[in-house]
């Protein structure tokens, strides 16, 4: 006999309410909400997040849905139901008459007639939605508004709770006082990274203050008639360079198999792209940090001298010259990003035949554990407005700091902007801009010299070395130079 709807709705609350006074992780009280919300009013359910910028909205915990429909794309949070902004229920009884539904003929093909939808608020603030998607026509009446509203209710306790309990452990080890924040409660949805290494990616992203959105999408990669067989579910999303980011920190044995699915969805959506951070970039990444392995390694020097003095000069020389023609009725500002672009700053400028301004920033890379603002700790004081502006750096790696200034420079309203490096480490690109003036393309070995350091060390070196082990026993000279 199916028992009555109130019955169903009393039932589904009580397990959630169990699930949450027992010892289960977060991810198993979303998983019971939905699931027994979607049961309950035998429909689909999903419960959808805000991602890091909150301009975007997230599949993050789903029931009933077809994967296609679940991983279909981003959703704009201000062009979805508007639940999310309003705060308010919103219930659209035939999705087919509806323009805020951004992707019609999927939901079509997932057989989608009614969409009910509520708001998640913590302290004000909405953090994302909780729908529910019937197969047909239905005018949702109160009662159903009502709980799929307890049901929403019951998921931001339990992400408080959470976030509550994780605060609660930081301020034990005495990191931060016991105060739940909505940046918190944002923080406690990391529950649904599947490794810590995409969560530190993440933190990185933050950082740079470069939006970001975990598992946006799966590209379907191989099918069986009408059924998909692969698929492939990039790591992250960075919308503002409409880039997607795949780690892999994998052993180097298990990353063919990354790779062959990589080169598949090249060639099937070649308008996407994605780009894959290897172990090893990975740990570079994090040593910059000061975490990680390569932050603890010990006994470097140098290994091999990449460019020599001569070799250096020759080529600042040639940049300065080219520099100077371009710039010939134009009066540059030259900004340097400290410290590590000082000698070679130093040294172009004194080739330039043009008058010239010169000012320096700063940024720190040590944002500290759990921090995620960036820092500029010496910004620059000259004046960019209707300026030309050259910006001048030191090497090129992933790209992240050069995109994160370029970013600070352009609020200030130069008339041009343009890029001058000494090196560029082009394999290890994550974030790609196009550069002006460019010294040297060189290999994708941690260098050191002419102002570039290791641990502060190495910076008064004349030449541009490569830092590797320090090899005993070989011979000294331009492949073996042992320094500390
Ligand atoms: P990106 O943000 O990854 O492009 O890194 C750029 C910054 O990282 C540079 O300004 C350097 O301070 C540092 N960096 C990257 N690669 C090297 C290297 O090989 N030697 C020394 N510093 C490096």
């Amino acid at each position: 006999m199916p028992i009555s709807k109130e019955r169903a709705y009393y039932r589904a609350v009580r397990r959630v309410a169990v699930s949450m006074s027992s010892d289960v992780a977060l991810k198993e009280v979303m998983f019971a909400i939905v699931r027994g919300t979607a049961r309950a009013m035998t429909a689909a359910a999903s419960l959808m997040l805000l991602d890091s910028t909150g301009k975007k909205l997230i599949h993050t915990y789903s029931w009933g849905l077809p994967q296609y429909y679940i991983r279909k794309g981003l959703l704009d949070a201000d062009k979805s139901l508007t639940e999310v902004i309003t705060r308010q229920p919103v219930a659209i009884a035939d999705i087919g008459q509806d323009s805020r539904i951004q992707y019609p003929e999927l939901a079509a093909k997932a057989g989608i007639a009614s969409i009910l939808g509520v708001p998640l608020t913590v302290a004000g603030t909405v953090v994302g939605s909780l729908r529910v998607y019937t197969r047909e026509h239905i005018d949702f009446s109160n009662q159903d508004i009502s709980f799929v509203t307890t049901m929403a209710n019951l998921t931001t306790v339990a992400l408080r709770w959470n976030a509550l309990h994780k605060e609660k452990q930081e301020a034990e080890h005495g990191e931060s006082p016991p105060e739940v924040e909505v940046a918190t409660i944002r923080q406690a949805w990391t529950a649904a990274f599947a490794h810590p290494s995409e969560e530190e990616f993440a933190r990185i992203l933050g950082f740079y203050n470069i939006e970001w959105v975990y598992e946006p999408r799966s590209f379907p990669l191989r099918w069986e008639d009408d059924r998909v067989t692969e698929m492939f579910t990039p790591d992250f999303y960075l919308p503002g360079l409409d880039l997607y980011v795949e780690l892999t920190t994998l052993k180097q044995s298990l990353v063919t198999e990354k790779n062959r699915k990589l080169r598949r969805l090249r060639e099937l959506y070649p308008d996407i792209k994605i780009t894959l951070l290897y172990k090893k970039d990975y740990d570079r990444l994090l040593a910059k940090y000061g975490f990680g392995p390569l932050a603890q390694a010990r006994g470097y020097g140098v290994s091999q001298v990449l460019y020599s003095i001569a070799e250096v000069q020759h080529r600042v020389r040639q940049l300065a010259k080219q520099i100077s023609r371009d710039y010939a009725d134009r009066h540059p500002i030259m900004i340097g990003v400290l410290r590590g672009v000082f000698c070679f700053m130093a040294d172009l400028i004194r080739q330039i035949t043009v008058p010239l301004e010169v000012d320096f920033m700063a940024i720190s890379y040590y944002g500290g554990e759990g921090s995620s603002v960036v820092k500029i700790t010496k910004d620059i004081d000259l004046n960019l407005a209707g300026r030309h502006v050259i910006m001048v750096e030191d090497i090129i790696d992933t790209g992240l700091t050069l995109s994160y200034v370029i970013n600070h420079l352009k609020a200030k309203g130069p008339a041009s902007l343009a890029v001058c490096t000494l090196l560029d480490k082009r394999a290890r690109r994550i974030v790609d801009i196009p550069l002006d003036y460019l010294g040297f393309e060189i290999p994708d070995e941690f260098v050191v010299g002419y102002g570039l350091d290791y641990g502060e060390k190495y910076r008064n070196l004349p030449f541009i070395g490569i830092l590797g082990p320090k090899r005993p026993g070989t011979k000294q000279g331009r492949s073996a130079i042992k320094l500390d």
